[in-house]
């Protein structure tokens, strides 16, 4: 069945690449367009390395590499995407462009053909305005590098089909992904309900509860988090992790929950982007200026109790207003940036109302807003319930 459903692709850059990758890996017949003939040509180069690299393993004989990659035609023209299937959307993060681009996409497709966007930011629905026939438009949002990560947030319009999104699903499945749904609402799942992961290290820092390393030890050795916030910050860059927060906040109306930190903002601004230029909130070029962390339990334990509650309250508030299930949530956070455990069942695990007693004294010791429990945290400590 997925061999004769072809996709076409828009963007061929990071993104684009990736999901390339991962279509054509299952079968797929692939159109990945491009306007610049030499994107065109990394993005190939990009896929022969990674597809040798699985050769060199021992991962995927040569022969299954010509195969892949005789699937994918590098395209500078969308005339060839009127027999898509499904379109996919990954170019620059722009609502005109993206208007622009599917605009143009939906005068040449087939009526029954679904097109997707992978926008991060953007709404569905300032996307699908642009779109005479929105009820086959949909957010697919994967997560990056698209081939490694197993999530796809489905991100349903106002007008979206049912059969549509069922039909997507089960795509997703035959990629071997995990699918979830999230309302349109800013930063879909995932980028929201991260955010504490990163908000509240940052104000632990600025705070001089701890330093860099040993909030990243807190994290790792006693949470079980593959990779501490600051050690992420910097391999996501400090750009793109600080413009992710700041468009979270703009568009919650500025909640104070999602206020961005000015010692992330002032790395950004000096150039220490992270990893990609050597230099972040470690140091890359000369690791031996790196302080060890300070292995203090019962502080590692604050530390932990403090971001943990924060990402609890938000996985709360993302079911309470009914952005996705609590399944979904746990899913999401687990498939889409690795974490040990889901949140609500971790919640469970610890107890509720530790989380709850955690974010109240936190809320009484500041009287910041940023600190309020979830209502429907409450609510189910009130009732003596879990999640599940
Ligand atoms: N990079 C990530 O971590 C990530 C993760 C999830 C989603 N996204 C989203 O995926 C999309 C692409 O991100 P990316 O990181 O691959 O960006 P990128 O800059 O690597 O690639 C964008 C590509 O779009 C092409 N392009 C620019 N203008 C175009 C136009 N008018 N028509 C067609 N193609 C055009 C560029 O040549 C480039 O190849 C964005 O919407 C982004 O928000 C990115």
């Amino acid at each position: 069945m997925t061999e004769n459903i072809v996709i076409g692709i828009g963007g061929a850059g990071t993104m684009g690449t990736g999901i390339a990758q991962v279509v054509a890996t299952y079968g797929h017949k692939v159109l990945l367009y491009d306007p610049y003939p030499e994107q065109l040509e990394s993005s190939r180069d990009s896929l022969n390395q990674i597809l040798n690299r699985q050769v060199e393993k021992d991962r995927m004989s040569e022969e299954e590499v010509e195969i892949i990659m005789s699937r994918i035609s590098f395209v500078d023209h969308i005339t060839g995407f009127k027999k898509c299937d499904v379109v996919i959307e990954a170019i620059i993060e722009n609502l005109e462009s993206k208007k622009d681009f599917l605009g143009r996409i939906e005068g040449i497709v087939s009526r029954k053909c679904i097109i997707g966007t992978n926008t991060s930011s953007l709404s569905i629905a300032s996307i699908s305005s642009g779109l005479k026939k929105p009820d086959r438009f949909l957010g697919i949002h994967f997560f990056n590098p698209a081939p490694l990560m197993k999530l796809i947030e489905i991100i349903p319009g106002l007008t979206t089909r049912d059969d549509v999104i069922d039909k997507i699903r089960k795509l997703i499945t035959n990629w071997d992904k995990i699918s979830v749904i999230s309302k349109d609402t800013p930063g879909f799942i995932v980028n929201r309900v991260a955010r504490p992961f990163y908000g509240e290290a940052l104000r632990i820092l600025e705070e001089g509860i701890a330093e860099v390393a040993t909030i990243d030890w807190a994290m790792k050795e006693l949470g079980g988090f593959r990779m501490g916030p600051f050690e992420l910050m910097d391999m996501i860059g400090n750009d793109v992790n600080y413009q992710v927060t700041e468009t979270v906040f703009e568009s919650f109306y500025y909640d104070p929950r999602f206020k961005p930190s000015f010692s992330q903002r002032r790395m950004v601004e000096a150039g220490h982007l992270g990893r990609k230029t050597g230099i972040g909130f470690y140091n890359y070029n000369d690791v031996s200026k790196n302080p060890d962390p300070v292995k203090d339990r019962q502080l590692g334990r604050e530390i932990l109790n403090r971001i943990l509650s924060m990402l609890i309250n938000e996985a709360c508030d993302a079911v309470f207003m009914q952005i996705a299930t609590p399944e979904d949530v746990d899913h999401a956070m687990i498939n889409g940036v690795n974490y040990p455990k889901g949140l609500l069942k971790w919640g469970d695990e610890i107890g509720l109302k530790n989380v709850l007693d955690q974010m109240t004294a936190l809320q009484v010791e500041y009287r910041e807003d940023r600190y309020r429990p979830n209502p429907l945290l409450k609510k189910m400590v009130r009732q003596e319930k879990t999640f599940y």
